[in-house]
């Protein structure tokens, strides 16, 4: 069933423990830039700026652009000799090579538009940055958004990169414990209780939970962010993937907040490594800068499939089937199988449930399950140190003849465990 996830032991990178580093390119004389009192996106505009002055990349609607280009640009891409002729998404295709560093203008416009169809919401394509996965936009969002000693505030259990990457750059990842009460997910009076606090990640659908907030429960959530002058990051990765109501958008009640998006969920385009932010004006520019210094560009290729994958919903959804069958023959089935105490599973592909009454040792339960029934789930402690002993996360992303004879071999297992 679930692949294991990123685990705490593996990370943090100690990369940025000290500040941010630009590359290279940019000098050490500019070095004294990156340490002062400025804040890390005013840091990373002026920097840019500079820099701006002696470098041009030529943009895809033909403007010329101030990009550094830190490792210096070829003149000529690989495949531009031959024939850049036939249609023009082939020519494109031929002339691969760095991008705009928010992302391809018709990329950034088909988002825009997504969010028109989807939740009607008018987002101006300008504030849209285009990233390597939605990994990367939480990279450029926390550098953009918070000074080291920060506090940001998350739920438990939650993805385990959110607190790990936290860490990484310094910041204090502040953990919300939501239990079964709180659909495990952030609520006003959690983060009232959470003392001072500079931001909080919402993911909804969650992982490793599936739970959701609905419209009233985001908008209290949003107020109390807007009064305690909190910002708020929305992670929306599994957004489509849905069974029991619509996902909101932050992106519908806030246009302060940080939407992160990405292709790796619905449009299950994992490896291409695409995702994108909806980001408040004054951000963009210094997400801009950071983006140009810390990836030059998201991936060419990756972008010309995501603008096509807008195009792909009827095979999407047919995957969403697929999940929704999964779904729905677990939450009938884990019960019998050893596991009647499940987290409403409204989106994503994950079913979180209790093991305390198998073991105060999700960790083991999960190995034995492996070693002895070759059913994998992912432990609870991943997600949420405090009392995640006593909760496994059961992934349905695979077939559904899969999940049907994981459920048999449950069956059989927890009865004589
Ligand atoms: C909640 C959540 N956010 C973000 C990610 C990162 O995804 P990616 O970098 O592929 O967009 C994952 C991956 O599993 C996830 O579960």
């Amino acid at each position: 069933m679930a692949s294991a996830e990123t685990g705490e032991s593996r990370l943090p990178c100690p990369l940025f423990h000290s500040g941010l580093r630009l590359a290279p390119g940019t000098g050490n004389s500019r070095q004294g830039d990156l340490h002062g009192t400025e804040s890390r996106g005013a840091r990373a505009h002026s920097v840019l700026h500079r820099h701006g002055r002696a470098a041009g990349g030529q943009r895809e609607d033909g403007g010329r652009r101030a990009c550094p280009a830190p490792g210096g640009r070829p003149a000529r891409h690989a495949g531009t000799g031959g024939g850049a002729q036939g249609s023009a998404h082939r020519a494109r295709l031929l002339r691969l090579g760095y991008t705009d560093s928010l992302g391809i203008p018709r990329l950034r416009k088909r988002i825009a538009r997504h969010y028109m169809e989807t939740y009607g919401t008018e987002v101006d394509p300008d504030r849209i940055a285009v990233t390597a996965g939605s990994s990367a936009g939480f990279l450029l969002s926390f550098l953009a958004a918070f000074e080291p000693g920060d506090r940001v505030a998350l739920a438990a259990p939650g993805y385990p990169a959110y607190r790990n990457i936290l860490k990484a750059l310094g910041l204090e990842a502040v953990l919300l414990p939501a239990g079964p009460e709180e659909r495990f997910q952030p609520t006003p009076e959690l983060i009232e209780q959470a003392g001072k606090l500079d931001g909080l990640i919402l993911a909804s659908p969650s992982n490793p939970t599936g739970t959701m907030v609905d419209k009233d429960t985001l908008g209290r959530i949003v107020d109390c962010c807007r009064e305690r002058g909190i910002r708020l990051v929305s992670d929306e990765i599994y957004h489509g993937i849905e069974f029991t109501r619509r996902a909101v958008s932050a992106s519908e009640l806030d246009a302060e907040a940080i939407i992160v998006n990405s292709f790796s969920k619905y449009y299950s385009m994992t490896g291409w490594r695409l995702g994108w932010l909806v980001l408040p004006p004054e951000l963009v520019r210094p997400i801009e800068c950071l983006a140009q210094n810390l990836f030059i560009s998201p991936m060419a290729l990756s972008q010309e499939a995501g603008v096509a994958a807008f195009d792909a919903g009827k095979e999407l959804d047919g995957i969403v089937q697929v999940y929704a069958q999964n779904r729905a023959h677990l939450l009938e089935h884990l019960p019998a199988a050893g596991f009647p105490d499940l987290a409403p599973a409204d989106g994503a592909f994950y079913i979180y449930a209790y093991s305390g009454h198998l073991g105060d040792d999700s960790q083991a339960l999960c190995k034995r399950m492996l070693d002895e029934i070759n059913v994998a789930a992912t432990p609870g402690t991943d997600f949420d140190p405090e009392r995640g002993h006593h909760y496994i996360r059961f992934s349905f992303a695979g077939a559904t003849e899969e999940i049907v004879e994981a459920c048999e071999r449950l069956k059989g297992w927890t009865a004589t465990s």
